[in-house]
């Protein structure tokens, strides 16, 4: 049973936000969403085409900073806010930096602002570790690291972070953040790492390994981001930061070659390129204040989930086929037509 059963979820419809819809429906049979969704290139509604007749969740297309679309959307009758919805690709951009801006500062702002003029009694803002920059070979993220944020994306969400905690101390809006590390799992738009890599390899296309390869992500099962949201939702403190890690750091030539062994496929594939400029070296989280405070730890195994991921890469062929084809091609070429 949760305290907070009517949700008002944007971005439901792209990889974590269709994952997390998801787990709070199967795992909270009080709970109600409302989904809204500008269905951007990422967004995706086939993500939750298991769920679209469930009589507790419905949808609304709409883009979070479109004013009147959120104020026709987001009324008393919710309890909480959740908001997933923003440009998530770092390559994306350096590329093109404006949307980021717009949505991720601009839309969180407007949904903010919507926000208290409700009932609405705790807004969760689902931010990023990536705010805090890069780290050397050594330490990790904690909730009191300096915010020090490196790509237009990163720096997007460390702006939403600060605006988020203004309407916290001046307008007393309920509001927690949590910053996440690498989500992995099935629904994941194959422009980030881990499916670029299986589908590509699935294709038998070259895997574009960046710089020399030994970039580390802190690797954490989608799941295990779900629970921790939720947690965060039903547990957290109003005004804080949770920060939500698995506590698998690798690096991506490790992650590439668990791939290919996971696929019976060798290392012919790889494909080093140009870096990612500004590329962050290691980003590695210290998620002890989630599991002491929310009483919250990550329940999947790195390699169990990895696995069970690249195995759902294998059998949704029809899925990442469509969802590579059109928008995407071009910006692939773009990405990777001049490496
Ligand atoms: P995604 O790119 O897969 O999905 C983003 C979703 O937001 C899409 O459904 C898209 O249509 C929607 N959206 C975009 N702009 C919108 C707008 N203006 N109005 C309404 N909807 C809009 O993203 P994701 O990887 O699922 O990430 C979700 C959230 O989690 C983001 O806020 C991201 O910063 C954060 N996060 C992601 C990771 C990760 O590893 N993917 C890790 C930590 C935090
Ligand atoms: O840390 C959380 C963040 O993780 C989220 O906030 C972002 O939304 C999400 O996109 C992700 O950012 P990264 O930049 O870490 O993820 P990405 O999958 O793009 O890259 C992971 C690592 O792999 C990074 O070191 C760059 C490298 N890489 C990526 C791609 C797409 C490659 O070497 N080749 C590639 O083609």
């Amino acid at each position: 049973m949760s305290s907070y059963k009517r949700l008002f979820v944007t971005g439901g419809c792209g990889f974590i936000g269709s994952n997390f819809i998801r787990y709070a429906l199967a795992n909270r049979s009080d709970v109600h969403v409302l989904n809204f969704d500008k269905l951007t290139y990422a967004g995706n509604a086939e993500n939750l085409a298991d769920i679209e007749s469930d009589e507790r969740y419905s949808f609304v297309r709409g883009d979070i900073a479109d004013r009147k679309a959120v104020s026709d959307a987001l009324s008393d009758d919710f309890d909480a806010v959740i908001n997933f919805a923003a440009e998530t690709h770092v390559d994306r951009s350096i590329l093109d930096a404006g949307e980021f801006i717009t949505t991720n500062v601009l839309g969180t702002q407007v949904l903010l602002e919507v926000a208290r003029q409700t009932s609405v009694s705790r807004y969760v803002q689902i931010s990023t570790d990536e705010v805090y920059g890069s780290l050397g070979s050594t330490g990790y993220f904690t909730e009191k690291t300096p915010l020090a944020p490196n790509s237009p994306y990163s720096a997007s969400k460390a702006a939403a972070d600060l605006i988020v905690r203004s309407y916290h101390h001046t307008f007393g809006l309920g509001v927690v953040i949590t910053r996440c590390s690498n989500n992995f799992g099935p629904y994941q738009f194959p422009e980030k790492l881990i499916p670029l890599f299986v589908t590509n390899a699935l294709a038998d296309e070259k895997l574009p390994l960046y710089g020399d390869g030994l970039n580390v992500r802190d690797w954490i099962y989608v799941d295990d981001h779900s629970s921790a949201i939720l947690a965060a939702l039903e547990r957290g403190t109003v005004g804080e930061v949770y920060n939500i890690g698995g506590g698998n750091e690798r690096s991506n030539v490790e992650i590439t070659r668990a791939i290919l062994a996971a696929l019976g496929k060798d290392g012919s594939l790889i494909h080093f390129v140009k870096d990612r400029p500004g590329h962050d070296r290691r980003y590695a989280i210290d998620s002890q204040k989630a599991r002491r405070d929310l009483g919250w730890k990550p329940l999947h195994s790195f390699g169990d989930a990895l696995e069970a991921t690249v195995r759902w890469y294998v059998d949704n062929p029809t899925w990442w086929q469509r969802v590579k084809s059109g928008e995407y091609r071009d910006y692939y070429q773009k990405q990777y037509g001049s490496r």
